[in-house]
């Protein structure tokens, strides 16, 4: 009996253009590109690796990156609430653009929004 996960009703064709649609905005977004590197191909690709295990797919992440301790590794960036309203907004007009809909986004933005809360780790005033 199979079990169905939600990365394999997302599907990784689909994983991959959300992810890549999301780095293009967030290149582009004057309050996040500042803090990114500007090449970002090796962010979107550990961010593919980490979507996937998030979403219940294979644990591509970990695998090479050990535990995500993402609180922790994020701590060199000053996240502030504006900063993870920004990134939630770029996933959220990326979901727009690969049509993902339904539940499914629902469940899954959901989940995006409390790990983004979990990062904020900078008072507004101080960025
Ligand atoms: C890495 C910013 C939320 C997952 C990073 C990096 C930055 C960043 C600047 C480093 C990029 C690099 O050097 O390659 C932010 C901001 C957020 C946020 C401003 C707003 C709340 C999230 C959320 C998730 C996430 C919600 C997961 C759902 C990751 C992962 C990495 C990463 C997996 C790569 C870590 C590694 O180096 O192995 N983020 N992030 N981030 N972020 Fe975020």
């Amino acid at each position: 009996e199979k079990i169905h996960t939600p990365f394999d009703a997302i599907g990784e064709e689909t994983l991959n253009r959300l992810v890549d649609a999301f780095y293009r905005r967030v290149g582009n977004d004057p309050l996040l590109a500042p803090i990114f590197p500007d090449d970002l191909t090796e962010t979107a690709r550990k961010q593919k690796q980490f979507l996937t295990q998030y979403l219940g797919g294979p644990a591509l992440y970990t695998s090479e990156h050990g535990h995500p301790m993402l609180r922790a590794r994020h701590i060199p960036f000053e996240i502030t609430e504006t900063r993870a309203k920004a990134w939630l907004a770029c996933m959220n007009d990326a979901m727009d653009e690969v049509g993902l809909e339904g539940p499914l986004r629902k469940d899954f933005f959901s989940r995006l929004v409390l790990t983004a809360q979990h990062m904020i780790n900078t008072p507004e005033n101080q960025s």
